[in-house]
């Protein structure tokens, strides 16, 4: 192993509140030790076109710390193993030879990939192909596997239970039912976090198919007992019980992932319709990607960008930083993709939320 080593980083998937913190831990922690780091533009793709790679400097990451979004950009739809062809839509080509022709021309010792299920194995794909990967775990759903926590779930949540308290309001001063579709996909950690926090009547998470019937009745209750409007946090993934999960059209841009959203409007349908409550439903969609890090999730992705350049120092490759607390460690990539981190439905949390009466639609 060289002593001075040349780092590259990518953002890869949805942005998360924290990922400047994790490209700002990089390039210090690197610096310090006398490496190089070089910024990797919009994910992957910019391993295909390196013409906008850009040294990372101490002074190049000063205060970019709070800010949301990443200064590298990203994007979900940069598979190099599965590239659309200019021009004939529909077909894909793999370009990831490109990728690690450049790598070795540029004199990369190791990729540093913040990123989510899809990124990382993509990384994982690439380390097979003798790319050195360091794996940093990032998404605001917290549903990766291997690590207790993700930075910019903290932020998410805290957006959503800001939203809640707002949406309170207006729901008591109308005697209204507040229906809030939130972010999640196959896993309820930001409804059962936010709707806790918030103090929803009822929470439905993917974890729990739900009965509407139940819903309503938790609604009924709150009547009885004079309190004459209702929040029910709805994770995009929650699915009635012996239903289906609510998707939308795919988006025309090549991405072959399910597209969720649409669960609060008919839940809010269906409580007007069998309560006859008024209702409205919204979706906080990407309200709950931007913005400024809670100094909870500054700390964490400071944190694992740090761990991460350790990890390289000791000699570590193909891994992921996990976060066990009190610890940073290291996990093979191969043992977390294409795993899902659920709620367990015994957690305490889903105990405490039955103490404090709020139904789960079960
Ligand atoms: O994985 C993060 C996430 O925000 C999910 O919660 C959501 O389903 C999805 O990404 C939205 O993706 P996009 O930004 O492509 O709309």
């Amino acid at each position: 192993m060289t002593d001075r080593l040349r780092i590259a980083i990518n953002t890869g998937g949805g942005d998360a509140p924290g990922l400047n913190a994790v490209i700002y831990a990089v390039t210090m922690a690197a610096h310090r030790r006398g490496w190089e780091v070089y910024g990797i533009q919009s994910g992957y793709a910019g391993l295909l076109d390196t013409s906008k790679m850009a040294p990372l400097t101490p002074e190049r990451v000063s205060g970019i710390v709070p800010y949301g979004g990443t200064i590298l950009g990203t994007t979900n739809r940069g598979d190099p193993f599965h590239r659309p062809v200019p021009g004939v839509p529909g077909e894909f080509r793999d370009e990831s030879g490109v990728i690690v022709e450049n790598f070795r021309r540029l004199g990369f010792d190791v990729l540093v990939a913040v990123g989510g299920d899809g990124s990382l194995s993509i990384a994982h794909k690439l380390s097979q192909k003798g790319i050195p990967v360091v794996g940093v775990p990032k998404t605001i759903d917290n549903d990766l596997a291997g690590t207790l926590q993700t930075f910019g779930f903290d932020t998410a949540v805290s957006t959503a239970t800001d939203a809640l308290d707002k949406l309170g309001s207006t729901a008591a001063s109308h005697e209204r039912v507040m229906v809030v579709e939130v972010m999640g996909r196959y896993a309820g950690w930001i409804a059962l976090n936010s709707g806790a926090s918030g103090s929803a009547d009822a929470i439905l998470i993917p974890e729990v198919p739900f009965e509407i019937d139940k819903v309503c009745a938790r609604i009924a209750e709150n009547e009885r007992h004079g309190k004459r409007w209702g929040i029910v946090v709805v994770a995009e993934g929650a699915t009635p019980k012996g239903g289906a999960m609510v998707t939308r059209a795919p988006a025309a841009d090549g991405r072959t992932e399910v597209i969720l959203g649409g669960i609060a409007e008919q839940v809010a349908a269906e409580i007007t319709r069998r309560t006859g409550k008024e209702t409205r439903s919204l979706v906080l969609g990407h309200l709950q990607r931007g913005g400024s890090p809670t100094t909870f999730d500054r700390l964490l992705a400071l944190r694992f960008g740090a761990a991460a350049i350790r990890l390289i120092a000791e000699g570590h490759r193909n891994v992921m930083v996990a976060f066990r607390p009190p610890e940073m460690v290291a996990v093979p990539i191969p043992d977390v993709i294409s795993k899902t981190k659920k709620v367990p439905v015994d957690s305490d949390t889903i105990l405490t939320c039955r103490d404090m009466g709020i139904s789960f639609g079960d």
